[in-house]
């Protein structure tokens, strides 16, 4: 196993993906110290041309292969669509190099599996970029249910359902046989187990509303976890609420001694037999966010900021790919239940 370099000095990086999501990664990424993006590689060279004389990035590349050649780096940051991560997690486990994937890690759980395995094989740490459960008011609901204040937990749900047109910054969204699973429930189930643990059962139904996509785009999941808490997770980009406001996790949980929720603003409220108490939870605002995707682009900061103390053997990352394997295996179960109407039980 190649030890993560543990150093204070900079670590450089590459970024393989110059689409939507990259100019907020790259933005983020500057908010860490230490971290430099030293080249960018994309299919579309002018796309990672613009996007390098933005940012200052020295070094452009259309030919993934010629770049870990030509550049030292010390990882490499994985923004291109779901079809090519193997391709390129395991091009960088070739060249022995730390690997950051975005979300979903691959297409199938089978896939998923293959990237794990050729990381570990080459004896490179792999991390998957998951920054939903770093969202600050998820955070401090989990602070919450870690006080023990609520008693004993009966039940969980989290809500996403949003009419917010996903489709316009991301087209090929349209495409994808399997949707809203795979884009969202990847974060949302992630979220339920960060919250709650690992899942014992799980059963599933999807929908499909919008009359011109391929996938589900509409995904309600319940979960009976190892501990008894039951946990339901309701997703949707068809439906229209009185607070329509994407992209918002909503979150409750009943206990034997009280409850709480994260609701519309990011209110949290907490209530047991002394009182309730409600805050809000602002994340941190950045003057590069885009405000429709504020609240998620302050996540990114803080996900980078974990994976980037394992990557410099300073702390511990929480999204390694073996453990998203774990949440993948709930999105694909998902999918399975829903084919067959059967509940599927894990372990
Ligand atoms: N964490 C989040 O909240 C979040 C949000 C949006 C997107 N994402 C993820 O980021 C990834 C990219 O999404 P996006 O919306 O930026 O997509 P996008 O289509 O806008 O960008 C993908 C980029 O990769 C390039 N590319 C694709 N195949 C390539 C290849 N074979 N060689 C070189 N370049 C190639 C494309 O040219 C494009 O520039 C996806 O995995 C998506 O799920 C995560």
């Amino acid at each position: 196993m190649i030890s993560p370099p543990c150093t204070m000095s900079k670590l450089r990086f590459a970024i393989f993906g110059t689409g939507f999501w990259s100019r907020f990664q790259l933005a983020a990424w500057r908010e860490l110290e230490g971290a430099e993006c030293v080249a960018l590689f994309n299919r579309t060279r002018a796309r990672a041309e613009a996007l390098a004389k933005e940012f200052g990035v020295a070094a452009v590349y259309d030919d993934a292969a010629k770049l870990l050649a030509n550049e030292k780096t010390d990882f490499v940051d994985i923004i291109t669509d779901v079809g090519t991560h193997a391709e390129f997690v395991a091009l960088a486990a070739r060249h022995r190099l730390p690997v950051i994937c975005q979300k979903p890690m691959g297409r199938t759980l089978a896939e998923a599996r293959g990237m794990v395995d050729v990381c570990r094989r080459a004896g490179v740490p792999f991390f998957v970029h998951e920054n939903w459960r770093w969202q600050a008011p998820i955070r401090a609901f989990k602070e919450v249910l870690a006080s023990g204040r609520l008693g004993r937990i009966i039940r969980g749900r989290i809500d996403y359902a949003h009419s917010f047109p996903v489709f316009d910054n991301q087209p090929f969204l349209k495409e994808l046989d399997q949707f809203i699973l795979t884009d969202i429930g990847t974060h949302i189930l992630d979220v339920a187990r960060f919250l709650w643990g690992e899942a014992g059962t799980l059963y599933c139904q999807t929908r499909r509303i919008h009359p011109d996509i391929k996938g589900e785009d509409v995904a309600t999941v319940m979960m009976r976890m190892t501990d008894g808490v039951t946990v339901t997770a309701n997703m949707s980009y068809a439906s229209r609420w009185e607070f329509d406001l994407f992209p918002e996790t909503f979150l409750y949980v009943e206990g034997s001694e009280g409850g709480a929720s994260l609701g519309a603003d990011c209110t949290l409220r907490v209530f047991t037999k002394a009182g309730a108490e409600e805050r809000r939870v602002e994340p941190k605002h950045y003057a590069w966010a885009d405000p429709a995707y504020a609240l998620i682009h302050s996540s990114i900061v803080e996900c980078n900021r974990n994976l980037f103390s394992a990557l410099r053997g300073e702390g511990t990352a929480e999204t390694t790919g073996a453990d998203n394997l774990k949440t993948l295996e709930l999105v694909f179960a998902a999918y399975d239940s829903a084919a067959s109407g059967k509940a599927i039980t894990f372990r």
